[in-house]
C-alpha cells in the first residue's frame, strides 16, 4: 500500500517537488532546461532535505530532476555574481551529513555541480543511458562542490583527473564509470520505481558518505606516480585551471577531507574571478547565443532526415561523413561512376579506421555506411529533403533551385551559402551567408541542417564576405603596420604566440602561402610585407621560405636574417614599437574590424565575431575571442595604444566611435549589436 503525503514548502514552491511515498521522501528539481543549481533550486532542496530530516514517516530520501534530466551542474550565470547561500559545497555537504540514507536518481546528462551534488548523496540508482561528467575545466573551473575529493576517493586518482582534466560527457554504464551507480536501469518507466524500491533497501543500511569512501586510494604508491605526471603535464599548457585541478586532487589524496574541500572552495573562487574562465564562461553562452537566429519565415525549422550532397572533393566527402556522424541518410551524387566508387571506398576506409583507432564501434560504423547510397546525381536528388552542392568551382548543373551552396573562399553566392571551416566533418564552426537575394525559406532550411549536423551557426548577412576572412584580413594588415612601425615580424609573432595565438600572423601567411602579385603598398597607406617577401622569390613554407626559413631540420621554421635585411632596406627609418604595444595593437585593430562588421549589420552582435573566430580560426577559447579579449584586456588601454602610434593607415587605426563610447559608458562588448 502507497501513503502519499504531498506537501510544498513555501519557498522551494517552483523549484522543488515534495512527495512522500510510502515512507521515502521524493525532492524533484524541476527548473528547466537542465535543471542547473540556480538559487532557487538550493534553497528548495535545502528546505525540503531539512523537512524531511524531522519528518518521523520519512526512513530515506530520493534526489531527483523532473524533465530531461538531473542537474547539469551549477548556474553558470550565476558566476558573475556574489556567490548566493546556500552554495553547491553546503548542499552537499548538508546531504552528506544527513543522518537518513539519501539516494539520487539519475538520468540525462549529470554534469559538473550536478554530477557533486549525485556523489554527495549517499547512494545512486541510475537510468543506463545517463551520463556523466565534469566539465568544470571547459568553463576554466575546477569542480568546486567537493568533485575534486569525492571522485578520487571511488574511482582513484586516474580516472578522477581523466574526467576532470578532459571535462567529457561519459556512459554510467560503462566501467569504470558503472562504479558510480548502485543499481543501474534499461527502461526509463522503470526508473522511478526501482529508486523507491533501492531506497526501501537501504532504509536500514543507513547512509553511507562517500568522504569516507577510499577504495580510489587502495594503492598509494601508484597514486603518488600518477599525481606526479599529472602535475607535470598540466603545468605545461597556459590556461590554470588544469593545474588547479591536479593540485586539489592531490589535496584530496593527502589531506583529511575537509581541508581537501578547503583547498578545492580557495581554487574554485580564484579561478571563477579570472579572465581565463570570465573568456571561457562566456564563450558558452556566445556559442548558444549565436545559434539563435530571428528568422523572418515564421515556420519552424524544418526536419532533415534525407540529405543530397553533391561534389567528389574533400569538402564533399568531409560533409558526408558529418552528415553520418549526425544520423541522417545521406545521398551522395556524383556523376563519374569510377569517382564515385573511389569516394565511397574513401568513406568506408575513414569509418574503418575510427573503428580501429576506438573512437566508433563497429555497430554504429556499419549502420553509418547502411545509411549512405552513392549514385547518379538527379537520382539521389529525387529523395532528398535538402540538397546540399559542394561541387567544386561552379554550382553543380544538376543541383536544384532551392539547394544550398558549400562555399569556398572567395566564391559568391545568390541566395543562401554554407562556409564550412574545414575539415568539415571535426570543425564546429559554420557561417551560414545571407546574400539580399535570397528566398524567404533558404535561411531556416541551412540553419536546421547545421543545428542537424551537430554545428554552430553564426549568420552572416552576405553575398560572400565572411567573418573569419575580414578577422584574418585584419590581424594581416595590423601585423604589417607594426612592422611598418620599426618591430620585427619574428618578434611579433613570438609576442603572439606567448599570448595565446597558436599560429600567428607571419606564420599563418607562410602557412597559406604568400603571393607577389599586386601592389607592395597598402591602398590605406603602409607596406604589404607579405607582397614585399613574396616578390623577392619567398611564397611560404609550401616553397621552403617565406617570412621564416624552412630548410633546416624537419622543417621547423627559422627567423632569417635576409628577410630582416630586407625589411630595414625597404621601410628605411621607423619610429620603432616596444614590444609591450603589440597586444593592444593587434587586439585593437581586431575590434575596430568587428565593430565595423556589426555596424554595417553583417553580423547581429560582437560576440558571434568571437564564436567564428574561436571556432574556426584557431583562436584561444580561453582568451574569449577577439572581442572579448580586447574587452578583458581592456578597452581603454587598447585604444590609448591605436592613438599613440603614427601610421599612414590611419582610417584603419583610428578607434571605431562605438569603441569610445563603450570605454566612456563603461560596458561591455556584449552591448555591441546591430
Ligand atoms: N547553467 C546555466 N545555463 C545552462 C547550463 C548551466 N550549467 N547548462 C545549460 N544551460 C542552458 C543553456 O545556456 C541553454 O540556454 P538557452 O536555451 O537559453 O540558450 C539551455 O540550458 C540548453 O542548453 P544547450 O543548448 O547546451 O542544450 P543541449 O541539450 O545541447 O546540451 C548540456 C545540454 C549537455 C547540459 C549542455 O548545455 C552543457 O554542456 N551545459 C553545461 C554543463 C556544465 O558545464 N556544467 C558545469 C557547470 S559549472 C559547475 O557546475 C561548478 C560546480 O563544480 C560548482
Amino acid at each position: 500500500m502507497t501513503e502519499r503525503v504531498t506537501g510544498e514548502v513555501q519557498a522551494m514552491a517552483e523549484a522543488i517537488h515534495y512527495d512522500v511515498t510510502d515512507g521515502v521522501a521524493v525532492l524533484s528539481i524541476c527548473h528547466p532546461p537542465v535543471n542547473a543549481l540556480a538559487w532557487p533550486v538550493r534553497d528548495g532542496l535545502l528546505r525540503a532535505l531539512t523537512q524531511a530530516e524531522v519528518d518521523p514517516e520519512v526512513g530515506a530520501i530520493l534526489v531527483a530532476g523532473e524533465g530531461s534530466t538531473f542537474p547539469a551542474g551549477a548556474d553558470i550565470a550565476e558566476f558573475d555574481a556574489a556567490p548566493k547561500d546556500p552554495w553547491v559545497p553546503e548542499l552537499c555537504t548538508r546531504l552528506e551529513n544527513c543522518a537518513k540514507p539519501v539516494v539520487a536518481e539519475l538520468h540525462g546528462t549529470v554534469l559538473g555541480g550536478g554530477f557533486e551534488l549525485a556523489l554527495a548523496c549517499h547512494y545512486r540508482v541510475a537510468l543506463r543511458a545517463t551520463r556523466v561528467g565534469l566539465p568544470e575545466v571547459k568553463l576554466g573551473l575546477i569542480p568546486g562542490a567537493g568533485g575534486t575529493q569525492r571522485t578520487p576517493r571511488m574511482v582513484g586518482v586516474k580516472v578522477a583527473l581523466d574526467m576532470i582534466l578532459s571535462g567529457r560527457i561519459l556512459p554510467i554504464d560503462r566501467p569504470p564509470y558503472s562504479t558510480f551507480a548502485d543499481l543501474l536501469v534499461a527502461a526509463p518507466n522503470d526508473l522511478r520505481s526501482a529508486a523507491l524500491s533501492f531506497c526501501h533497501d537501504v532504509m536500514a543500511k543507513g547512509p553511507r558518505p562517500s568522504r569516507d569512501r577510499q577504495e580510489g586510494f587502495a594503492d598509494p604508491v601508484a597514486t603518488q606516480t600518477e599525481l606526479r605526471s599529472r602535475a607535470e603535464e598540466a603545468s605545461e599548457g597556459p590556461e590554470n585551471a588544469p593545474r588547479e585541478a591536479v593540485a586539489a586532487v592531490e589535496a584530496a589524496f593527502l589531506l583529511p577531507f575537509e581541508a581537501g574541500c578547503a583547498f578545492e572552495e580557495a581554487a574554485f573562487a580564484e579561478l571563477v574571478a579570472s579572465d581565463q574562465s570570465k573568456a571561457l564562461r562566456y564563450a558558452f553562452f556566445a556559442e548558444r547565443r549565436a545559434a539563435k537566429v530571428p528568422l523572418t519565415a515564421a515556420a519552424p525549422l524544418p526536419r532533415i532526415g534525407a540529405l543530397a550532397v553533391l561534389g567528389a572533393g574533400a569538402l564533399a566527402s568531409q560533409l558526408v561523413v558529418a552528415a553520418l556522424d549526425a544520423g541522417l541518410t545521406v545521398r551522395w551524387g556524383i556523376a563519374d561512376e569510377a569517382i564515385r566508387d573511389a569516394a565511397r571506398a574513401e568513406v568506408e576506409d575513414s569509418l574503418e579506421d575510427a573503428v580501429s583507432d576506438g573512437a566508433l564501434s563497429r555497430d554504429v560504423a556499419s549502420a553509418s555506411l547502411a545509411r549512405l547510397t552513392c549514385g547518379a546525381t538527379p537520382l539521389m536528388i529525387r529523395d532528398a529533403d535538402l540538397v546540399l552542392d559542394a561541387s567544386r568551382g561552379s554550382r553543380a548543373e544538376t543541383a536544384p533551385d532551392g539547394a544550398l551552396r558549400a562555399t569556398a573562399p572567395g566564391e559568391t553566392v545568390a541566395g543562401v551559402g554554407l562556409r564550412f571551416a574545414r575539415p568539415a566533418h571535426l570543425s564546429r564552426l559554420v557561417e551560414v551567408l545571407e546574400a539580399p537575394q535570397a528566398k524567404a525559406d533558404q535561411l531556416p532550411l541551412a540553419l536546421a541542417l547545421v543545428k542537424r549536423l551537430g554545428k554552430v551557426p553564426v549568420h552572416v548577412r552576405s553575398d560572400g564576405v565572411t567573418v573569419g576572412g575580414k578577422m584574418t584580413r585584419a590581424l594581416h594588415r595590423a601585423a604589417d603596420a607594426l612592422v611598418d612601425l620599426g618591430a620585427s615580424p619574428y618578434d611579433i609573432d613570438a609576442v603572439l604566440s606567448d599570448w595565446g595565438l597558436e599560429l600567428p600572423p607571419f606564420l599563418q601567411r607562410d602557412a597559406t602561402g604568400l603571393k607577389g602579385v599586386g601592389t607592395e603598398e597598402r591602398p590605406g597607406g603602409g607596406r604589404d610585407w607579405a607582397a614585399v617577401i613574396a616578390q623577392a622569390g619567398r611564397s611560404g613554407r609550401a616553397a621552403g621560405r617565406g617570412f621564416y626559413n624552412y630548410r633546416g631540420d624537419a622543417g621547423a621554421p627559422v627567423a632569417d636574417p635576409l628577410v630582416l635585411e630586407m625589411i630595414e632596406r625597404a621601410r628605411g627609418d621607423a619610429p620603432g614599437l616596444a614590444k609591450q604595444a603589440i597586444v593592444p595593437l593587434m587586439l585593437g585593430a581586431l575590434a575596430n574590424e568587428g565593430v565595423r562588421l556589426v555596424d554595417r549589420g553583417i553580423v547581429a552582435r560582437a560576440s558571434d565575431i568571437d564564436v567564428v573566430i574561436m571556432l574556426g580560426h584557431q583562436f584561444p577559447r580561453w582568451r574569449g575571442g577577439p572581442m572579448k579579449a580586447a574587452e578583458l584586456h581592456g578597452l581603454f588601454r587598447v585604444i590609448r595604444a591605436m592613438e599613440a602610434i603614427d601610421h599612414p593607415d590611419r582610417a584603419f587605426w583610428a578607434p571605431e566611435p562605438w569603441l569610445k563610447a563603450m570605454v566612456r559608458d563603461g560596458v561591455g562588448i556584449e552591448t555591441l549589436s546591430a
